[in-house]
């Protein structure tokens, strides 16, 4: 069975979109395994977006992640990494088709409401990083 490591960003919590948004995840039968809420710092986005730290968008993207809570959430089901990332749509709010979360509720990058991770080996190293957190 595989897991992957899911993230509500504080744009879902401030937009009081976290119900709809775990709806869609159980309507699609992902079982989610564990979940919690918390708040990030800039140490730990530097870990986890170590590859984006050289991005003119970086600052923005800690203050942003640092704004509010996220909510954390471990996914377990076949073909989950991929499954998550078809339901969450691509990253770019304006590439996202509708009937995805991001295709229906995005409208920027940045604030684009969830993070899924992008294969099995980041999931795993993923729910390493944030497990200290549940
Ligand atoms: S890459 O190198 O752009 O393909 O990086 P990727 O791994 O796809 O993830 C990009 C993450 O950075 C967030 N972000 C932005 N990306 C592109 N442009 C802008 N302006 C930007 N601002 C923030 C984006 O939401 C991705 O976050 P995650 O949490 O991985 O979805």
């Amino acid at each position: 069975m595989e897991r992957t490591y899911i993230m509500l960003k504080p744009d879902a919590i401030k937009r009081s979109l976290v119900g709809t948004i775990i709806k869609r995840i159980e309507d699609k039968g992902c079982n989610i395994k564990a979940m919690k809420m918390f708040t990030l710092n800039e140490e730990i986005l530097k870990e986890h977006y170590s590859h984006l730290i050289e991005k003119p968008f970086f600052p923005e993207l800690v203050n942003f992640m640092t704004s509010g809570p996220v909510i954390g959430m471990i996914i377990e089901g076949t073909d989950v990494v991929v499954g998550m990332r078809n339901l969450m749509g691509p990253t770019k709010w304006e590439e996202a088709s509708p009937g995805t979360i991001r295709g229906d509720f995005a409208n920027n990058t940045t604030e684009n409401l969830i993070h899924g991770s992008d294969s099995v080996s980041n999931a795993e190293e993923e729910i390493n990083r944030f497990s200290k957190f549940f």
